[in-house]
């Protein structure tokens, strides 16, 4: 929250991953003049419930819930956002994905082009993960695993966002700030 921009009537935040719209309930409470809101979720239960939380904070906004996934060819928001936000989803879907890291990767790859589309010029793009822990290792015919800070700044570079900052640290958790090339 502290190292947000103001946010107010003209801003359009993009959540993605929402979940039960912790991250966007919290900043919608912090700029409660924030003009548009889209949540971005593929679990329907979870996008209502973060839906619902959402409109109770913001009556006045226009709030969008769109059930899609990242990564996946769905239909998404393209140069839209002033602000996106992305909570503890990249690093862990890449886990879970069975496979050879080679084949996580084409996936974040594909995800964050996406992230990066979704940002109006000057607009900027929060990433909250927790990278991979030091002893994690293994090349691209290996199990897919999590990334370590130069990979991960290497592979938001390569899928078109610049101006990267780290906002935030502490051991492997992260906070990532970035805007579209
Ligand atoms: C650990 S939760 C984080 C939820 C929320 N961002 C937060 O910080 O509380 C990860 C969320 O990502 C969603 N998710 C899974 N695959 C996804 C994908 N390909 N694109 C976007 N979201 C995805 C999950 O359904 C889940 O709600």
């Amino acid at each position: 929250m502290l190292a947000l921009p103001p946010l107010d009537r003209d801003d359009h935040l993009i959540d993605v991953g929402a979940g039960t719209g912790k991250l966007a309930c919290l900043i919608a409470g912090g700029y409660p003049c924030l003009g548009r809101v889209t949540l971005i979720e593929p679990n329907r239960t979870k996008l209502e419930r973060a839906e619902s939380r959402l409109r109770d904070i913001l009556p006045d906004a226009k709030i969008t819930a769109l059930c899609a996934a990242l990564g996946e060819g769905d239909e998404l928001p393209q140069r839209e956002a002033s602000l996106v936000t992305v909570g503890s989803v990249l690093m862990p879907m890449l886990e879970l994905r069975t496979g050879p890291h080679a084949e996580g990767l084409d996936w974040l790859r594909a995800a964050l082009r996406e992230l990066a589309l979704m940002l109006r010029p000057g607009g900027r793009l929060f990433d909250v993960e927790t990278l991979a822990p030091p002893w994690a290792s293994g090349g691209p015919d290996d199990p897919v695993r999590r990334l370590h800070m130069l990979e991960m700044m290497s592979e938001l570079e390569r899928c078109g966002l610049a101006a990267l900052e780290c906002v935030y640290r502490f051991r492997d958790r992260v906070i990532l700030r970035v805007s579209a090339v």
